[in-house]
Order: C-alpha cells, then structure tokens, then sequence
C-alpha cells in the first residue's frame, strides 16, 4: 500500500512531493545589514538534500524595523532579490519547495540592532518577560507595514521562490494584532476579533492584490495563545474559537493553507514543547539580550542563580507539554481547524516518527507536517523513513539546548549524548560554514 507520507500534497497554487515541510528555523548566519551569505545556502541544502518535501524559511524581516536579531537575511530591498534567488536556486536542484516566511517582529526583538532602535506593535505596553519597550503604530505605520509585506511577497516571486508564509503566530507583530492579551488599541484595529483580525486580512488582501491569485500564500498562526501560560497575572489572549474564525476570514481573503502553532511569545513553555528549559545555558547566552529590554538582567541574574534558576525553569515546564506528549502536540488544535476550512493545514509540535505522522494525517488532523528540531537532529530523517524506519536512530530529545543556544552561537543540535564526543558535535554544527566563499 502507498505511503500516505510520500504521496505529493496539492494546494492551489502548489504541488510538495512529499508530507514533511522543514519548519521555520532562524539562525544568525547571515550578515549584520541583512544581505544574505553561504552558510544560510548550506544550511537550507542540507535539508533539501535530506529529502523533505518543502522548505519553510526562518524568520525573514519584511523591513530592518521588523528584524528580532542582526544576522538574518532580509527581503526589506530588491537588492535582496538575487540572494533569495540563489537559496531557491540551490533548493530546487534537489526537487524540494522553498516557502518564505515573511516576518516582523514588532515589539518582540531580542536585539533590535543599530538603525531602528524603536519597535514598533499593537500597543505601547512593552512586552512583560523581558521588558522590550515599543511605540503604539500609527494608521500611517500601520499602512507602511501591510505595504512592506505585500513588497515583500513580491519579492519572494521575483526570486522564483514557490509560495510566502506570514509569520502570523508565536507573538511576533501580526500575533500583536490578533492576541486579546496584547492587543489593548482603541480604534478599527483593536476590541473585537474582527477588528484585531484587521491587520492581517489588509495583509492578505495587499499580497494578493500585488502577486496575483496564483503564488502559494499561507499563514502560520497560534491556535491557542495561552498568554498567561508563565505570567499568570497576565490575560490568556486568543481561544481556539478565535482562531478558527481568523482562520476562516484569511481562507475567504485568500490564503491557501494554514500552518498551525501555539503560544503568544517566542520561546513559550508549549512552543518549542521541551523536556528542559536549559537555564544553565540561559545563563551564559542570555546575556546577548542584555541591553534589550528592562528585564532582561533581572532575568540574566534569575538564570545565573542555581536556586532562582530552578524556580523559573519549574514554572516554565508547567505551562509546558508532559514529555511524552510533545510529539503531535497540536493536533487537536490542528484537527478543529482542518474541520472548519477547506485549504490544506500543515502542523508543526514534535513529529520525528513515521507512524505517528501517518496517523496524523489518514486521521483528518492535518495534511502535512512540519518539523524543526527533529530536522536539525536528523538532516535525513525523511531518508530514514524511505528504507522503512519509524524513527531515526538518534531522534532529537526535546532538550531545547539548540534554542538556549541560538540567539549567541551558531544553530545546530547541541545534545551531545547524540554523537560520540564533544568533538564530533561541534563538527557537525560547523558543518553550516562549508563550503566556503573564500576557503
Ligand atoms: C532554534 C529554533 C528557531 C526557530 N525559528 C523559528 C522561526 O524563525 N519562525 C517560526 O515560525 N518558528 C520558528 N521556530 C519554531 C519551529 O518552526 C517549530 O514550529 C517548533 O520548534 C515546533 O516544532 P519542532 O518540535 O519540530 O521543533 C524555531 C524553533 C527553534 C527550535
Ligand atoms: S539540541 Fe538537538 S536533541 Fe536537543 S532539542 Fe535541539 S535538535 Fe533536539
């Protein structure tokens, strides 16, 4: 009998060989002003090579104001152009899809670099974990942005890429919009649903009034904001009930597929769901943040201490996912959506085991997958599932070092109990800077 996870995936405008999409994963790889370099190219090629069917980008900025951190590529310019072009370029020669995911990050900026120094969002009230202040946007503002992520999807074509996705989950600015536990705006883009669903459905309606009806477009969004999930005096934000609705209004807008997430921040205990919070690790790269918001070295010293440090990890993992449910966490979420929409819905949470993907699928709760973490694990885990396996030999851990990691040293599975040595670890996270420009 065929293999449900092998067999192509139809959207509207685009065919995927297979059911297994790289999520989006950033990583500092690229240069400070946004222009992209090769190691971002061998970063993407390895996934491609690996097998998946389709490669969802990492978080790229619309404009340089809507970057979390320096170091990643940009489609804010036409000058981005050829860049992207040359990533897709070096994709496709390996029959794999390339989905760019276009981003902003409006308040929630780990380092907001040197050229914009104010963040802009939804509201004025700076973002309670970390303190990242922000200005409330202007109509103007507000304007300026749907016209930059319209600029941006245009740009995406241009390069020959197969589709844009709007990073609309994870707390980032279009979540600042959608969240009732962020959201506090007194005009047409706050109150209701409908009102906060404002900004994204312009979005929509901006993108396709400038590519057309037929380039791939789909919307990662929180399912569920559980914004009060550490905070607890926090508000919880949106409901399920929400997101179908916005989920609705974006299909009828023209959206063709829905990626679905959860969590109103990046990292939240349930997004990437982890069996740690590495706060050992915490305590030496959070320090990166340090001058970014007004809690930021409250943090760095509750991190640093062992017994603040266990107290802050305890809270983080009860607003987390028990261990043995990590994988296939959202796809009850994912399952309600599908059932409310006809566009093909793709799932990110944990999946790293052929039948449990199969499952997910020959169920109704989704039509794909997307994997992150497994990937970086396992660069050809849809390699391991084509000769038969139901899991890699060395599946990832949920250990969440890759995250703790990533916002001070390169991306790369850090786990060092999956490889024989410390050595053979660090070789494989280098492996992103070869081939080199200039070796
Ligand atoms: C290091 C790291 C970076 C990530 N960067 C992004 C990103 O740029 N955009 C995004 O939408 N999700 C991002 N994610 C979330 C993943 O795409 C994915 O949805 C999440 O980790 C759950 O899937 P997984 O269990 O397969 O890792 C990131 C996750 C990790 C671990
Ligand atoms: S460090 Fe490796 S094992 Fe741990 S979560 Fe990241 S990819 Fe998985």
């Amino acid at each position: 009998m065929a293999d449900v996870i092998f067999e192509p995936l139809k959207f509207r405008n685009l065919t995927v060989k297979n059911r297994i999409f790289r999520s989006n994963i950033s990583g500092r790889f690229d240069n400070y002003d946004g222009s992209g370099n090769q190691a971002r190219v061998n970063w993407e090629v390895k996934f491609a090579k690996g097998g998946v069917g389709a490669i969802i980008s990492s978080f790229v900025p619309v404009q340089i104001q809507g970057r979390i951190i320096p170091n990643y590529a940009t489609i804010d310019k036409d000058a981005r152009i050829p860049f992207w072009r040359a990533v897709g370029k070096a994709v496709h020669e390996h029959d794999c899809r390339f989905i760019l995911q276009l981003s902003h990050s409006g308040r929630q900026r780990d380092v907001g670099g040197i050229e914009f120094k104010d963040a802009l969002s939804s509201t004025d009230d700076k973002d309670p974990l970390h303190g990242f202040e922000c200005k409330r946007m202007t109509t103007a503002d507000i304007k300026e942005t749907v016209t930059a992520f319209a600029e941006g999807a245009r740009r995406a074509r241009e390069a020959g890429l197969d589709g844009v996705e709007l990073h609309g989950a994870n707390g980032y600015l279009i979540t600042q919009f959608l969240s009732s536990g962020i959201n506090d705006r007194k005009d047409e883009y706050g109150g209701s649903l409908e009102n906060r669903a404002r900004f994204v459905i312009e979005i929509v309606k901006a993108i396709r009034a400038k590519v057309g009806a037929d380039f791939h477009l789909q919307m990662k969004i929180s399912a569920v904001d559980y914004n009060n999930a550490v905070l607890k005096f926090e508000k919880p934000g949106n409901t399920l009930p929400d997101s179908i609705q916005v989920c609705k209004w974006l299909v009828e807008a023209g959206v063709d597929a829905i990626h679905v997430s959860t969590g109103s921040s990046f990292p939240h205990p349930k997004n990437p769901a982890g069996i740690d919070l590495p706060t050992d690790i915490l305590a030496d790269t959070y320090d990166t943040l340090g001058g970014s918001g007004t809690n930021t070295i409250r943090n760095l010293l509750i991190f640093q201490n062992p017994l603040t440090a266990r107290l802050f990890r305890q809270q983080w993992l009860e607003g987390g996912v028990p261990a043995d449910r990590i994988e296939g966490s959202l796809l009850g979420d994912s399952r309600a959506i599908k059932a409310a929409v006809s566009v093909p819905i793709i799932c990110t949470g944990g999946f790293q085991t052929a039948s449990v993907i199969r499952n997910a699928i020959t169920s109704g709760s989704c039509d794909a997958v997307s994997a992150a973490r497994p990937l970086i694990a396992n660069n050809d885990l849809v390699k391991h599932f084509a000769a038969g396996l139901d899991k890699a030999p060395k599946p990832c851990t949920y250990c969440n070092k890759c995250l703790a990691h990533v916002v001070e040293h390169p991306l790369g599975c850090y786990e060092e109990s999956r490889f024989k040595n410390r050595e053979e670890m660090l070789e494989q996270i280098m492996s992103v800077f070869t081939p080199a420009p200039f070796a």
